[in-house]
């Protein structure tokens, strides 16, 4: 069995008895605009993808880094659940609240695992040389903290000094160049993953990055059946990944929208304590109260994501609406609320 995620509309239909068409989805922490793909060439279809097009060219332009430590994957997933094995074995500090593909794939690869609250707790257990390598998610999903660069190279230079490795995964980072790590890559001792899914809003394209020093780029690929990254996958990430134009459009869009939407969520549920990025907004809270809200909002055809419970505490991602539906929401949202004064008060 596979691990839960957000972006499941078929089983919430099932679950709350909403045919698929009525939901509005925000469960992700996807861009509810997306690069607009162009036709794509019958050549493109027609042809077995060329490592040579220069995808990972354009890539590291985007990420700002040397082309070299670029290693296109079917999604960053793949990387961030192969690379552990990569990895030599020991203790590697996770976030407590995170996406949970890294907790799963850090296990399965015999490492063990030792929880941090924040970046603070980070700071301790690496200060403490409690554990040889370190797992951040800059921003974290679902939590939203945003580590600072320099707070990270340190970090880097504290595990490599000692043999161990930082892995960031930058999955929402396009909003926030500032904090990432990727333009130092390729360095010993860091692993960076990139996502083409989020900020583009390409999910379905399956399109990533891993930035690594050429070894460990080597030893992922030959994980990898020839062709694993297609054809029009390429050509499309391509486009997207050049079109600087449409990211600047994008980053000011979602950025705003963002703002917007945490503003808003704050207002309709003061119950929550709220934290925001540029992909989604999440509010922490008493358990029951999140469940029910939770609930309450499916029964309204409104999907969210609720994490587990974490000493009576969960928290509910909420995704941003599109424009067209941004009103509707709000209006299901007090509705909702209501219904949870009414239920948990
Ligand atoms: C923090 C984080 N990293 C990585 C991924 C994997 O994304 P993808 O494989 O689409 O690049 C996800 C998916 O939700 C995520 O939340």
């Amino acid at each position: 069995m596979g691990l839960k995620h957000g972006g499941n509309v078929s089983a919430a239909a099932e679950r709350f008895g909403i045919p698929v068409e009525r939901w509005i989805d925000l469960s992700t922490g996807i861009s509810p605009w997306n690069w607009p793909v162009p036709p794509v060439p019958e050549a493109v279809w027609r042809t077995l993808p060329d490592p040579g097009d220069g995808l990972e060219l354009i890539a590291a332009t985007f990420f700002g880094c040397a082309p070299e430590a670029v290693l296109a994957v079917p999604g960053s997933q793949y990387a961030l659940q192969y690379m552990p094995a990569n990895i030599p074995r020991g203790k590697v500090a996770m976030p407590q609240r995170g996406y949970a593909e890294h907790r799963a794939a850090w296990m399965q690869a015999g490492h063990r695992i030792i929880d941090y609250r924040d970046g603070a707790s980070l700071q301790k257990l690496v200060d403490a040389a409690v554990v040889d390598h370190a797992l951040v998610i800059n921003p974290n999903n679902p939590t939203g903290e945003l580590l600072g660069q320099q707070q990270l190279q340190d970090l880097h230079q504290q595990l490599h000094g000692k043999g161990g490795y930082l892995v960031v995964d930058e999955a929402f980072a396009d909003t926030n160049p500032d904090h990432s790590l990727s333009p130092l890559c390729p360095v010993p001792g860091l692993i960076v993953y990139r996502s083409v899914g989020k900020f583009f809003g390409l999910a379905g394209l399956r399109l990533g990055f891993m930035l690594a020093p050429a070894s460990l780029c080597h030893a992922l690929e030959s994980t990898m059946p020839p062709w694993q990254v297609s054809h029009p996958a390429r050509w499309i990430g391509m486009g997207a990944l050049a079109d600087s134009q449409w990211q600047l459009e994008q980053r000011h869009r979602l950025d705003t929208a963002a703002e917007r939407w945490l503003q808003t969520v704050r207002t309709i549920v003061p119950d929550l304590n709220f934290c925001g990025t540029s992909l989604f907004v999440s509010g922490t809270g008493e358990a029951l109260y999140c469940q029910g809200l939770y609930q309450s909002m499916g029964r309204r055809g409104v999907l969210l994501r609720l994490f587990p419970d974490i000493g009576g505490q969960r928290t509910i991602r909420f995704g941003l609406p599109a424009p067209a539906v941004r009103a509707q929401v709000e209006h299901l949202l007090r509705e909702s609320v209501g219904d949870c004064v009414c239920a948990c008060g």
